[in-house]
C-alpha cells in the first residue's frame, strides 16, 4: 500500500511472478493500471484525466455502482467509482481461483451515501492476477440492510481498454445481439452483420451476451478475451471526435486509442433482500494475435 507520487492517492500493487502487474486505487476501487510481463500498459487512462475527489478517474476499470448510466435516479454510473474504498483485512473465503495474488477491497455504507441511496450494503472487490497474467475482478454484493428492505442495483466494470488504432479495432461475440443505443430514442434494435468494428461514436448495451467476446486490435497484434460471469450485458462506449471535444477530462484524440468495453447487468436489475449476497465477475486475458473466436 503506497501513496502515488504523481497523483497523492493510496494504491496498492499486485506484481505476479511472470513481471505482470496491476495498481489499484483506493479512491474508486479502481484498478488503474495493469501491465503485461513486456511492460506493455494494457489499459487506457487520459492524460487529462482528474485525480481529485469528486470526479471519478477517466480511464482504467471503473466501478458503476448501484447504477449504469442514467438508467436510475442517482449521479451518472452510481456512487461507488467516486468513493474511498477500504482495504478489506479479513475477506469471507472467496470460491476458489487459480490465484493467490490479489487485492481484496470493501465499499460500505455511509452516512453521506446514506443521503442519496437508502440502503446499508457491503460490497467486497476482490482483483487478481492469474498464474499466466488474466486480470479477475469479482464482486460480491450483500445487503445488510436492518430494516428488512430489499435494494436492486446495476453494476457495470467500465473499462477503458488501450488500443493503438480504434479503426483497427473489431469485437467478435456481440453480432446478432439485441442492444440498447443511446444515441438512438428507439428502445431495442438488434446488431447486424459480423463482428463490430468502428467509425463513429458508440454508446450501446447489448443484452443477453455470450459469457465470452473478444476484442481484437489488429494494429497491435493483440487480442483481450474479455469473460464474464453473473453480468449478463456488455456496455460498449467510444466518444469520437465530436462527443469528445464536450469532455473536460479526455483529449480530442484519445478517442482513437480506447474503447469500453464491460461486463455489465443494465436491462434487469438485480434484487438482493435482507441477508442475501450476489457475485458476478470479469475476466480478462491477453492472447495471441492470431487469435479469432471461429478458430
Ligand atoms: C458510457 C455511457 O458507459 O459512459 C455514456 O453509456 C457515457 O453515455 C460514458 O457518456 C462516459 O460516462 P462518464 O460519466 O464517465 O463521462
Amino acid at each position: 500500500r503506497v501513496k502515488d507520487g504523481a497523483t497523492g492517492l493510496e494504491k496498492l500493487v499486485l506484481r505476479a511472478a511472470h513481471g505482470c502487474s496491476v495498481e489499484v486505487y483506493l479512491y474508486g476501487g479502481q484498478v488503474i493500471f495493469w501491465e503485461n510481463e513486456y511492460r506493455e500498459q494494457l489499459l487506457f487512462v487520459s492524460r487529462k484525466a482528474s485525480f481529485k475527489p469528486p470526479k471519478a478517474i477517466r480511464g482504467g476499470i471503473q466501478i458503476c455502482f448501484p447504477q449504469f448510466g442514467n438508467h436510475g435516479v442517482l449521479e451518472q454510473h452510481g456512487f461507488a467509482r467516486n468513493r474511498l474504498w477500504s482495504v478489506d483485512e479479513s475477506p469471507p473465503p472467496f470460491p476458489a481461483t487459480a490465484s493467490n495474488c490479489h487485492i481484496d477491497l470493501i465499499l460500505k455504507q455511509s452516512p453521506e451515501v446514506l443521503k442519496i441511496w437508502p440502503h446499508s450494503f457491503e460490497f467486497r472487490l476482490r482483483v487478481a492476477l492469474s498464474p499466466t497474467g488474466d486480470l479477475m475482478l469479482t464482486s460480491r454484493i450483500k445487503n445488510t440492510n436492518a430494516d428488512g428492505k430489499p435494494f436492486k442495483f446495476r453494476l457495470s466494470y467500465h473499462t477503458y481498454f488501450l488500443v493503438s488504432d480504434i479503426s483497427e479495432v473489431r469485437i467478435e461475440g456481440l453480432e446478432t445481439l439485441d442492444y440498447l443505443d443511446n444515441l438512438q430514442s428507439e428502445d431495442r434494435r438488434t446488431e447486424q452483420g459480423d463482428a463490430v468494428v468502428f467509425e463513429s461514436e458508440v454508446d450501446k448495451v447489448y443484452l443477453s451476451a455470450p459469457p465470452k467476446i473478444v476484442i481484437i486490435d489488429h494494429d497491435k497484434k493483440r487480442t483481450f478475451e474479455l469473460r464474464k460471469e453473473g453480468l449478463p450485458d456488455v456496455v460498449l462506449w467510444n466518444p469520437w471526435d465530436m462527443k469528445a471535444k464536450t469532455i473536460p477530462d479526455f483529449a480530442e484524440e484519445e478517442y482513437k486509442r480506447m474503447l469500453c468495453v464491460g461486463a455489465a447487468n443494465v436491462e434487469k436489475p438485480i434484487t438482493l433482500r435482507p441477508g442475501e449476497e450476489w457475485q458476478g465477475r470479469q475476466e480478462i486475458s491477453v492472447v495471441p494475435s492470431s487469435y479469432s473466436s471461429g478458430q
